[in-house]
């Protein structure tokens, strides 16, 4: 079968999808341990910027981020049709235990896909954010989390993602064939929740002003 050809089955979409989320999943962590030089200061975060800008990786990033994310989300969708599809021939059957977890991953990936619209419009452009400096991360960052709304925002959007990759992990593991137990999706959707929110609460709690 050619590419083409293995995309048109479910199993090909659900390929498609397990290996774009890995790559998103290996920038989401990548990203995550990077906001801890915030812990360092603002020399050092704002630094990092720099350097990322310097070195010449923030744009091509951003294209193969928005290409990845392209196709995870067609992929996503052409699912979700078939499936609608698939079981408008039992419309007696009930919802069963799999199409619960279908469903918040449905939702959860609506979540994150507006919490990164508002945060790009937040943290990169600076369009909504009380200092809104571009490049200026550490008093971006700073400005942003003394208000408990935003810190609220961010904390929702962080566990939806967590939600998001401990399910997703799991059954992108399936699908390639590598037998995980759920502990590990688990394990791996903790670590990032925490570091991720321990930057918004550091600075709600004055740890970091
Ligand atoms: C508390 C959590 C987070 C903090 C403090 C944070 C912080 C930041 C900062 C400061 C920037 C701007 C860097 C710059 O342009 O100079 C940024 C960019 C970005 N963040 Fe986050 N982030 C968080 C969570 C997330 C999450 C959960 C996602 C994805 C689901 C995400 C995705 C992105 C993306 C895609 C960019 C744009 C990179 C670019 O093209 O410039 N962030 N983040």
């Amino acid at each position: 079968m050619d590419t083409i050809g293995l995309y048109r089955t479910t199993i090909g979409k659900k390929a498609v999808m397990a290996v774009t989320g890995a790559a998103l999943l290996l920038f989401i962590v990548a990203h995550m341990i990077g906001n801890l030089a915030v812990f360092s200061g603002a020399e050092a975060i704002d630094g990092y910027g720099r350097f990322l800008r310097e070195i010449g990786v923030v744009w091509p990033m951003r294209i193969g981020l928005l290409g990845v994310i392209a196709l995870h989300f067609l992929a996503a969708y052409q699912l979700t049709v078939k499936s609608r599809k698939a079981r408008g021939k039992y419309e007696h059957r009930r919802r069963v235990q799999g199409s619960y977890a279908a469903r918040t991953m449905r939702w959860g990936g609506v979540i994150i896909a507006l919490f990164v619209v508002y945060h790009l419009l937040d943290l990169t452009v600076g369009w909504a954010n009380p200092h809104g400096v571009p490049g200026e991360i550490y008093a971006n960052v700073v400005a942003d989390f003394q208000l408990w709304y935003v810190v609220l925002a961010y904390t929702v959007a962080v566990v939806a993602l967590g939600f998001h990759i401990r399910h997703g992990l799991w059954s992108a593991t399936q699908t390639l064939g590598i037998t995980t137990s759920r502990v590990i999706g688990l394990g791996v959707a903790v670590l990032i929740c925490a570091g991720f929110l321990s930057v918004p609460f550091a600075v709600f709690t004055g740890l970091v002003s």
